[in-house]
């Protein structure tokens, strides 16, 4: 199925929302410049576009339809599965390492994103309701469309591409594929080239769930017309108004790191180009001992003094990068050792449980009362 996908994806497929097909050269009415698809670019940039090729940005939303089901990575034979007829069915989207969603035709044949989500490290079906109790059915273009998908033109209602493709990060490319050197596309290196998609919140118009009219390189206009989740959002980040309990809000935890005040930017541990296409890898430019060395080569000398554990027993992310989002499958990037005294000051909910995890107790010492654990922790960091 994987070599199928690969050869059908990079495609740059017109793919229109109500509004009558657009022709190739249409320019996009928001860049003014037209956008050519990934696959324009594979001749000359080899390297690239076979790196990228095999990286999850490619993979996210797959074709499906009424009665084809082949692109679908759930196990439809968890309980509460959809059914392949039920709908007018259009896309299949993630279901790599936390969830995959579904979006189908509806009666006035608007792409919406339904009610089905499959939690994929618990493997079951959940149903979404909105607020009025409802079976939800959000607006694709307008609520994923700008994250998942690239030359999105929300004027216009449509797109160049599915999913993360070259011209996500490096701009409209119509003018660089007929006159390479004479004209450039945009080599974004700052963290907010990446804040495009991988944040939460609402553009200030109230209409779209991502950010519209960022301009590569110029880091003020992410959050010109945007307004991120607020750290009040307890369904969004733990109580500690810091730390994320939601996914793709790495933009919004680096921002409060030490990292965003030095400089140090997402591609500074990330490569852009290159993933593994069958599982989350994270695209590390190099093994995190490596990544984290370049810079802390004083703590990666002597890990046990830094934290009284030698790297074989706790890795950097282990303690500084929890995975306690998305069902235990997505980092928070604040960086922070949450140390246990956050679990004892936010207390447990009405079920009895814990409403901020720690670094010490989320992995490794489940089974020390986290008052013994706080004491460990004052003995061995001298807080
Ligand atoms: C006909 C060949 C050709 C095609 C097609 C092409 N490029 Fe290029 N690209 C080049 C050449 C040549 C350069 C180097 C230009 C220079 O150094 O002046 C370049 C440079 C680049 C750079 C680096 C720019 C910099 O300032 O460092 C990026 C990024 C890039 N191309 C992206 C793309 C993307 C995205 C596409 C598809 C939309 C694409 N290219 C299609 C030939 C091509
Ligand atoms: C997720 C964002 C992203 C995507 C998708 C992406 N790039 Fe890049 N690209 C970057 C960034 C950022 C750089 C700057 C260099 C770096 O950080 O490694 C870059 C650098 C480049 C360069 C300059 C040479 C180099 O490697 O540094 C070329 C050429 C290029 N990209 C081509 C492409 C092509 C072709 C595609 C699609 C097949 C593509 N890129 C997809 C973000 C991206
Ligand atoms: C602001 C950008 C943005 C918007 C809007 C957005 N997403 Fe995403 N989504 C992302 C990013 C970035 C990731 C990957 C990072 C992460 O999971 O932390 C992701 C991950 C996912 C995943 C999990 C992928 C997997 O393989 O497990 C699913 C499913 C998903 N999105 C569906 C949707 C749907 C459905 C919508 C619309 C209702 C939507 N997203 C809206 C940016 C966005
Ligand atoms: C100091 C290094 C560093 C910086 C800076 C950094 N990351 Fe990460 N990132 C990591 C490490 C380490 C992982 C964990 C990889 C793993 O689990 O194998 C990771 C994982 C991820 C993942 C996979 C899902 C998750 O959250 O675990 C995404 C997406 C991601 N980072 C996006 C970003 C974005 C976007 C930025 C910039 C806003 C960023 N990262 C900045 C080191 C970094
Ligand atoms: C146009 C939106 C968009 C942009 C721009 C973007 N991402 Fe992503 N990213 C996504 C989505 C959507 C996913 C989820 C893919 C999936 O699950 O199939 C993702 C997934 C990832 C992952 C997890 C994949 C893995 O193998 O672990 C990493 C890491 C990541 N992005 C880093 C980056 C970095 C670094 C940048 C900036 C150079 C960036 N992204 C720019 C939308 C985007
Ligand atoms: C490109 C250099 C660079 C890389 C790579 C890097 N760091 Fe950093 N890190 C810094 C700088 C600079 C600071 C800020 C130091 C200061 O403010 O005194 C910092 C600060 C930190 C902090 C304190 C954060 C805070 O907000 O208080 C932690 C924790 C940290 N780094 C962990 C890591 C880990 C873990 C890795 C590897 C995944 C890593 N760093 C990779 C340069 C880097
Ligand atoms: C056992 C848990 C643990 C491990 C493993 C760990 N750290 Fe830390 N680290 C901490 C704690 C706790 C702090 C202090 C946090 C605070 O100041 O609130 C800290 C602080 C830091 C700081 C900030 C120092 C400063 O000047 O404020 C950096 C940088 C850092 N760690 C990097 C790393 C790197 C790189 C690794 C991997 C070799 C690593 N840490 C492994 C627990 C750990």
């Amino acid at each position: 199925m994987h070599a199928i996908l690969a050869t059908l994806i990079p495609f740059a497929i017109l793919i229109v929302f109500g509004a009558p097909p657009a022709d190739a050269g249409t320019k996009n009415t928001v860049t003014g410049v037209e956008y050519v698809g990934s696959k324009a670019c594979q001749a000359c940039h080899q390297t690239q576009y076979k790196a990228w090729e095999n990286s999850l940005h490619t993979q996210m939303v797959r074709p499906i339809a009424k009665g084809d089901f082949k692109n679908v990575k759930a196990d439809l034979t968890a309980q509460g599965a959809p059914k392949p007829d039920q709908y007018d069915w259009v896309y299949a989207i993630g279901g790599w390492y936390k969830e995959e969603r579904y979006a189908y035709r509806d009666a006035k044949g608007n792409v919406v994103t339904g009610e089905f989500e499959y939690n994929k490290p618990q493997n079951r079906f959940v149903l979404r309701k909105d607020r009025a109790g409802n079976l939800e059915a959000l607006d694709w273009l307008n609520s994923c469309g700008g994250c998942h998908a690239t030359g999105v033109d929300y004027n216009a209602r449509q797109f160049n591409e599915l999913n993360i493709g070259c011209e996500a990060c490096h701009g409209p490319g119509a003018l660089h594929v007929k006159n390479p050197k004479g004209a450039k596309v945009a080599v974004d290196k700052t963290s907010e080239g990446c804040g495009q998609c991988h944040i939460r919140g609402q553009d200030t118009s109230k209409r779209f769930g991502y950010p519209i009219d960022y301009q590569f390189n110029k880091p003020e206009t992410l959050l010109a017309k945007f307004t991120p989740i607020p750290v009040t959002d307890t369904g969004s980040v733990y109580p500690d108004q810091k730390n994320s309990n939601r996914h793709r809000q790495q933009y919004l935890d680096w921002k409060k790191s030490r990292h965003a005040t030095a400089g140090v930017s997402c591609t500074a541990c990330h490569d852009p180009h290159v993933g593994a296409l069958s599982y989350r890898t994270g695209m590390l430019r190099a093994p995190e001992k490596a990544i984290c060395g370049q810079c802390h080569e004083a703590i990666l000398a002597n890990p046990e003094k830094h934290s009284g554990h030698r790297y074989e027993q706790a890795s950097c992310s282990a303690c500084h990068l929890l995975k306690t989002i998305g069902s235990g499958s997505v980092t928070t990037h604040t960086f922070e050792a949450v140390p246990p005294a956050k679990t004892i000051q936010y207390g447990v909910d009405d079920r009895g449980r814990v409403k901020m995890p720690n670094s010490c107790t989320v992995y490794c010492h489940k089974a020390v009362d986290v008052a013994a654990m706080d004491a460990k922790y004052k003995a061995l960091f001298k807080k």
